[in-house]
């Protein structure tokens, strides 16, 4: 791993060329870092192979805020050389502390009501997903209490598990609609994660998942219910601005590859972007599909197959790792990163949360992705900011701590990024810092 230790002042991005003369007010510096991991964008963005582990650290880190952006990265003493702190800036010191990017989560489903803490006792007797599913249990459980939700409970409910994840450090998340399956309920879910995106400090960038399972009432009618998302679902929710993204769980007994591009090919024709949920439980030639339609993200791929794997590497879709899910599932097999990091395809880092797998916590997810994909610390961080970034095309805004990106940066209560799945199971986060702001601050609590 690189480690700048006296980097030259990065110039000042100022906005518009009136004012190219006046010093930007500093509101927030952070100053005497032991590690601060810019993510910067030397080493490629998204960053793939070797370069996964180059965080392009500086030791004695600082940085300075003005308003919600970043205007300097660099040592304490080029900081205070080029910015001294006025009376009214706010100073975080983090001598011994870790400073990174906010964590983007690029895959999971927060909009939902009810839980399946029972599912747990049926996975330890032997009972496969798929068995949960098809006895009713599952996403179709989940389904049920997410139509009998009101809006207002699902935006109560994502306001819970966001508090949560900001509070470990996540800063910008994708979600996903899917526990609808009809258009008022996907359009009701849409519309509570534009509410959230409102009303609370994390970014929230939408998905359409209408195509996650087969609803009751088409049970056995996969066709016609994809017939109504196509010409019903996907027209309404383009019209009304409501995803950004459309996503299709593509698995067998759920949705065909066939089945997949017809929706998808739709959904961009209507200006949505593709990713797709492919090879969780078997290989269905997902990585191929993906490589074909240039999905921007792909989830899972714990089963992709080499032929796709090479494709996917010739295009620039990003294989979004889920270890949470494999987790929760008890299975033995995880997706196969260090071959895709041989390979060269770029990996990102999500927690899928959603009620099968339920964590807020994108640490965990980078310790499951050291101990169990056989990740670096180093690797995991990078794929838990700058490639997370790029998951859900924000790589211009996001995901390193740079001259003229957002200010989105957590201080963590340990030394050096090694902790960060060393000491894991509880929550390390000091600081985090949204859009300049000080939303989380554990060390001063009353
Ligand atoms: O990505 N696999 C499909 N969708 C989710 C799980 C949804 C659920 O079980 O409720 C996933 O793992
Ligand atoms: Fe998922």
């Amino acid at each position: 791993m690189s480690v700048r230790s006296t980097p030259s002042p990065k110039r000042i991005k100022r906005k518009g060329s009136n004012n190219n003369d006046q010093t930007p007010k500093v509101d927030l510096i952070i100053i005497h870092a032991n590690e601060l991991v810019t993510m910067d964008s030397t080493y490629g963005v998204p960053r793939t192979g070797l370069n996964m582990k180059n965080l392009a650290i500086i030791q004695d880190g600082a940085v300075a805020i003005s308003r919600n952006s970043i205007i300097f990265v660099g040592t304490t003493q080029e900081l205070i050389a080029n910015f001294p702190p006025s009376l009214e800036t706010v100073i975080i010191d983090a001598t011994n502390r870790l400073v990174t990017p906010g964590f983007i989560d690029p895959h999971t489903h927060i909009i939902f009501d009810g839980y399946r803490e029972n599912e747990l006792e049926m996975k330890l007797l032997g009972k496969s997903y798929m068995e949960i599913l098809e006895s009713g249990g599952g996403i179709l459980k989940t389904v049920k209490a997410t139509r009998n939700a009101s809006l207002a409970r699902l935006i109560k409910n994502g306001k819970n598990i966001l508090n949560r994840m900001l509070e470990y450090g996540t800063t910008t998340i994708e979600t996903k609609s899917g526990y609808g399956l009809d258009t008022e309920n996907e359009i009701k879910s849409l519309i509570a994660a534009k509410e959230l995106n409102l009303e609370q400090p994390i970014d929230i960038i939408s998905t359409f998942l209408g195509a996650h399972a087969v609803p009751p009432e088409y049970n056995g009618r996969t066709d016609e219910y994809v017939e109504v998302i196509i010409s019903e679902m996907i027209p309404r929710i383009a019209k009304e601005g409501l995803a950004e993204f459309c996503d299709v769980f593509c698995e067998e007994g759920i949705f065909s590859i066939d089945q997949a591009k017809e929706i998808l090919s739709t959904a961009m024709k209507y200006g949505m972007k593709p990713q797709i949920h492919i090879d969780e439980i078997v290989d269905t030639n997902g990585a191929l599909l993906a490589a074909d339609l240039s999905a921007v993200q792909v989830g899972h791929l714990l089963k992709s197959n080499d032929i796709g794997l090479e494709a996917l590497k010739r295009t620039k879709t990003i294989a979004t790792l889920l270890p949470g899910t494999p987790f929760c599932l008890m299975l033995k097999e995880y997706a196969p990163a260090r071959k895709m990091i041989e390979m060269g395809i770029p990996i990102a880092l999500a927690t899928d949360l959603n009620p099968n797998c339920w964590t807020e916590s994108m640490q965990m997810i980078i310790a499951l992705a050291c101990y169990h994909m056989k990740l670096s610390p180093a690797e995991a961080l990078t794929a838990a900011t700058i490639n997370a970034a790029c998951a859900i095309e924000r790589q211009d805004e996001i995901g390193s701590i740079e001259v003229g990106k957002k200010a989105d940066i957590v201080v963590f209560d340990v030394p050096n990024h090694n902790f960060l799945p060393y000491q894991f199971g509880v929550n390390l986060v000091s600081k985090v810092i949204k859009n300049g702001e000080i939303v989380v601050d554990f060390e001063n609590l009353a």
